[in-house]
């Protein structure tokens, strides 16, 4: 898998497809989180998330773990272009997650914005209890995904949506998955529990942010609390 040859485009495509959704869907939560002091980004893209927590949260240090150089070109760009006095805060590591080691100390902020959704059920076992293991015992763990709405016309809009970017992703970037598999049943099994849900574009798009608690998996509450429709 390699986002490299549509690293160039993934901006206008993200543009054309959703406006400014994603976006907003990515930083929804950043506000309403406590102040991280070592972040881990996974699957960063081309840096706008990135730049947006470091503007937010401007004590926080940040490992940006990315398989793609292009990504992590345009990521490490687009930082010392809008905020280069905050660039010496970020660690661009290039390389893939299934096979990385993460150092110590741990993070206690973890993100994956839409970067789960690429990874089939094994792989998805493996990077979530990796991450897991990499976060403290308090950690927060942002999540931004597409989703597949209850029910209706909310419902059938998503599923086509979902089938024509799947379809995309796999021929363009090689992505594994065939199919969005709900993450939050692994990261209940690692202790996190569901605080906050955002909702975009009719809930076929959510932005959650997680906690993990030192009750460990025993002390989770159910993955789905109050959304904000927007
Ligand atoms: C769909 S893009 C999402 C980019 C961005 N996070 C966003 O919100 O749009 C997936 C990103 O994850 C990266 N990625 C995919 N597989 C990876 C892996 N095994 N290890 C590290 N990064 C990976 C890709 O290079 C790409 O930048």
């Amino acid at each position: 898998m390699s986002f490299d040859a549509i690293a160039p485009w993934y901006r206008s495509l993200e543009r054309i497809a959703f406006g400014d959704q994603l976006q907003r869907c990515r930083v929804a939560c950043l506000g309403e989180i406590r102040a991280p002091r070592r972040a881990l980004i996974v699957g960063e893209g081309n840096g706008r998330f990135l730049c947006e927590l470091l503007r937010v949260h401007p004590t926080a240090e940040v490992d940006c773990l990315d398989a793609s150089e292009g990504m992590l070109r345009l990521a490490r760009k687009r930082v010392e272009q809008t905020s280069p006095d905050r660039a010496a805060r970020v660690r661009f590591i290039h390389d893939d997650i299934t096979s990385w080691t993460p150092p110590s100390p741990r993070y206690d902020l973890i993100v994956t914005h839409f970067v789960l959704d690429c990874f089939r059920e094994p792989e998805l076992a493996l990077i979530t209890k990796k991450l897991a293991t990499a976060a403290t015992e308090d950690a927060t763990w942002l999540l931004a995904d597409f989703c597949i709405p209850v029910g209706g016309f909310a419902r059938a809009r998503a599923r086509v949506w979902l089938t024509l970017m799947y379809g995309f992703f796999r021929a363009t970037a090689g992505i594994e998955a065939t199919g969005l598999i709900d993450p939050a049943p692994f990261l209940q099994a690692h202790g996190f529990a569901l605080t906050t849900q955002h909702q975009f574009k009719g809930a076929m798009l959510k932005s959650e942010s997680w906690r993990r608690n030192s009750l460990g998996s025993a002390g989770c509450q159910p993955a789905h609390l109050g959304s904000l429709p927007r």
